[in-house]
């Protein structure tokens, strides 16, 4: 284990098991379909990855950036488009991709924009929910994991661009970003 982290809160098996579970559910839910994965860079890069080879569907991928945390570990409130899609969403089954839904801040101001391209249909997946930190009525659709008020990194989530490499996801301990 990294000696920034606390503790493992989800090992490899574990990540495999549940991203193979939600593919096999979204295959299902939209069978017939073919539905557009829009990652949410960069946190969900790793999941993205997975998640698109655990589902038996045409799907098409694509990505986006938006402003995030810069190198702290509360969301600003302020959301920035800073690497749009690539392909049109107009009249598409679009499943948003995220690994982790905090305050609700990045999704509640990302689904007012990409509302406004009339997809035929929007559905959130996150990797991982903190309901316990939401401010915003965010509500997923797909969800990996509902995990306490901890700042986790690894399996693409980060500290201040670093951990995402760590095959797992961990608990990063406070002293690393200056809490107790
Ligand atoms: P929200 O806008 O507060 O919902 O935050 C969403 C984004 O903040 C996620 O996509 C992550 O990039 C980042 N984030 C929130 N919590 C964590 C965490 O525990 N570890 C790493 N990144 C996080
Ligand atoms: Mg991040």
């Amino acid at each position: 284990m990294h000696e920034h982290v606390e503790s493992i809160l989800y090992s490899e098996e574990q990540l495999r098991q549940r991203v193979k579970e939600l593919g096999a559910q979204i295959t299902a839910d939209y069978a017939g379909k073919e539905p557009v994965l829009a990652s949410v860079l960069r946190g969900s890069y790793i999941f993205m990855a997975d998640l698109t080879r655990a589902i038996d569907l045409p799907v098409t991928v694509d990505f986006m950036a938006v402003s995030s945390y810069g190198t702290g570990t509360k969301s600003s409130g302020q959301v920035e488009i800073k690497k749009d899609l690539s392909d049109s969403i107009e009249g598409r089954d679009l499943i948003i991709v995220e690994d982790i839904l905090d305050s609700g801040n990045t999704l509640y101001y990302l689904m007012e924009i990409l509302k406004a391209r009339k997809p035929a249909s929007i559905r959130i997946c996150t990797l991982m929910d903190k309901p316990e930190r939401r401010t915003q009525p965010i509500v997923a659709d797909y969800v990996g994991f509902t995990i306490p008020d901890a700042f986790v990194v690894g399996y693409g989530l980060d500290y201040s661009e670093k951990y995402r490499n760590l095959p797992y996801v961990g608990i990063l301990k406070p002293s690393v970003y200056g809490g107790e």
